[in-house]
């Protein structure tokens, strides 16, 4: 066997998607976590009894310390063994967000962990990474293969079937790249509001100047992690007469109480991808994910090639 994808118990369901769009075998690594938080991967198909030439290890990197150490585990383990190609399908991207130092002493954590990677893998497909100060994923991780696919297209689709003329909008100057996507696929009337963060969970959001009155609005971004975000925006649209606001956010990280903050907003229903595991997810990245990886896989080692989608 040429090539096989390995996923973790707790990512099934995404990964044997993805196994089945991209026609590949596919089996388990499971994990023991011992009482003072070393960890055990074990794979289910140990890859001494048939080395595959190509490994695909899928793991989306929220809740990311723990699994970067699984990354590492079984990059170093399938190399030892002989496995020659390794690819990492990450549809989450963690520390991608701190890509300068907003006060002194700070590290910079999104080239470190994009090297980190990029030394163990010899591609990385994800989606929707937080790259707002640089263009390109290649930047982060060079000399690597390389594929950006957004979640944007997906969740267009699906705002369609269930609104008949949503305003799409953005919670700060950011998201415009994914409401414009959205609105450029469905001709939905779109806009972006005005953010300024002051902490964690502290933002303020100002409106672009739209009539909201009457209108089912949906906000769009890329990540809903605290929810605060999204929360201010749909306070504000709510208030300057918006009937309705629901979410559509690639990444559905809701750290704690997050979804329920979005809910305290008044936000109506709340859909994601499955880039994340979660209760919100109402759209499969498969397909998108298995033509990306279709391709990587049939690039040639040397002649790699890496692009945005
Ligand atoms: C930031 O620019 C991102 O696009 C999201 O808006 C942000 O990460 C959301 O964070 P939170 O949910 O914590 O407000």
């Amino acid at each position: 066997m040429d090539t096989r994808l390995v996923y973790f118990e707790d990512e099934a369901v995404p990964a044997r998607r993805l196994a089945e769009a991209a026609g590949l075998d596919a089996s388990v690594i499971k994990r023991h976590d011992f009482p003072d938080q070393e960890l055990l991967l074990t794979l289910a198909s140990p890859l001494d009894d048939a080395l595959p030439r190509t490994l695909v290890l899928y793991r989306s990197l929220d809740r990311p310390n723990d699994k970067l150490v699984e990354l590492l585990l079984l990059a170093r383990h399938a190399r030892r063994l002989g496995v020659t190609r390794l690819v990492l399908v990450a549809p989450y991207l963690a520390y991608m967000r701190q890509d300068i130092a907003f006060h002194a002493g700070e590290i910079v954590s999104q080239p470190l962990i994009g090297a980190f990677l990029g030394e163990l893998y010899d591609a990385v497909i994800t989606v929707d990474p937080h790259l707002h100060r640089i263009s390109r994923l290649e930047e982060v991780m060079p000399g690597i293969q390389t594929r950006t696919l957004s979640g944007a297209p997906r969740l267009a689709a699906l705002i369609k079937e269930k609104r008949r003329n949503p305003l799409l909008m953005g919670p700060d100057d950011e998201s415009i790249q994914w409401v414009e996507v959205a609105a450029a696929t469905t001709g939905f009337d779109h806009g972006v509001c005005h953010k300024v963060r002051h902490g964690d969970t502290r933002v303020d959001i100002a409106l672009p100047d739209i009539d909201l009155r009457g209108r089912e609005v949906v906000l769009m971004d890329d990540i809903a992690s605290s929810g605060h975000t999204l929360a201010r925006a749909a306070e504000a649209l709510l208030a300057a007469g918006a009937d309705s606001v629901d979410v559509a956010v690639t990444h559905a990280l809701f750290a704690g109480d997050a979804l329920e903050v979005i809910r305290r907003a008044g936000v109506n229903e709340v859909w994601s991808t499955d880039s994340i595991a979660h209760p919100s997810n109402a759209v499969a990245m498969a397909p998108t994910l298995g033509k990306a990886l279709g391709e990587v896989l049939g690039e040639v080692p040397g002649e790699m090639k890496s692009e945005a989608q």
